[in-house]
């Protein structure tokens, strides 16, 4: 799904530390997710506006980031507020990188262009423990019957979740392009119960399901 077409997930939030940028592809549009030493993630188009320097490359400073190439500084807003060779300069307001909108929920990073969109329902409350993105080199639509094939319950394009015992976890599909897919995956519930060797154990079982999925073999049991 594209981010005209409703929120998509684009990273894990346990992934983007306050102060830190990291690049994402969302149906082949280069997007960079960043948070600000707030707390707050911001998901823009991944370009400068001077020359075309990935954002993503840039340097995170208090509620701005600034990029890589020339120090082009732009807020939150993704306007550019300061142009370190012409200090003085009341910058313009065309200067501006395009931003979307974002929400974190599930432990996950969504973003949309459409405001009216509604995030996908899963039925989970409370703490999440991450356990990690797994990038995998098949389509969206394979990846998500071989997640169904495992025991996943579809309840969107972009969401499903998995009985294990007594965990549930929940399992965000990103298409990054139409040969890759990226899973979000967290456990519903503390990481004071299930970090560690819960983490370890279900990180795992994903990397056994990558292989098989990229390989067309038969998928790997949960439990
Ligand atoms: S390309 Fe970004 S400041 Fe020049």
């Amino acid at each position: 799904m594209k981010l005209s077409e409703g929120w998509v997930p684009v990273a894990l939030s346990s992934s983007i530390e306050a102060g830190t940028s990291a690049g994402a592809v969302v149906e082949g549009s280069e997007i960079v997710v960043w948070r600000d030493n707030s707390g707050k993630a911001h998901v823009w188009e991944d370009r400068c506006p001077h020359r075309g320097m990935r954002m993503s490359f840039g340097f995170v400073r208090g509620d701005h980031i600034a990029c890589l190439y020339h120090g082009w500084q732009y807020d939150t807003a993704g306007q550019c507020r300061y142009i370190p060779a012409h200090p003085t300069l009341d910058v313009p307001q065309t200067i501006k990188v395009p931003t979307y909108l974002s929400q974190e929920r599930y432990g996950i990073i969504w973003s949309t262009t459409e405001a009216e969109s509604v995030l996908p329902e899963a039925g989970i409350d409370g703490e999440i423990t991450p356990v990690r993105s797994l990038y995998v080199d098949r389509e969206v639509s394979a990846v998500l019957a071989a997640f169904e094939s495992a025991g996943m319950v579809k309840l969107s394009d972009e969401v499903g979740t998995l009985a294990s015992g007594g965990d549930v976890l929940l399992l965000a599909f990103q298409s990054v392009s139409s040969e890759k897919t990226a899973v979000h995956i967290v456990i519903a519930g503390s990481p004071a119960v299930y970090g560690g060797a819960k983490q370890k154990h279900y990180a795992q079982w994903a990397e056994g399901l990558r292989y098989a999925l990229e390989q067309d073999a038969a998928m790997v049991e949960v439990a």
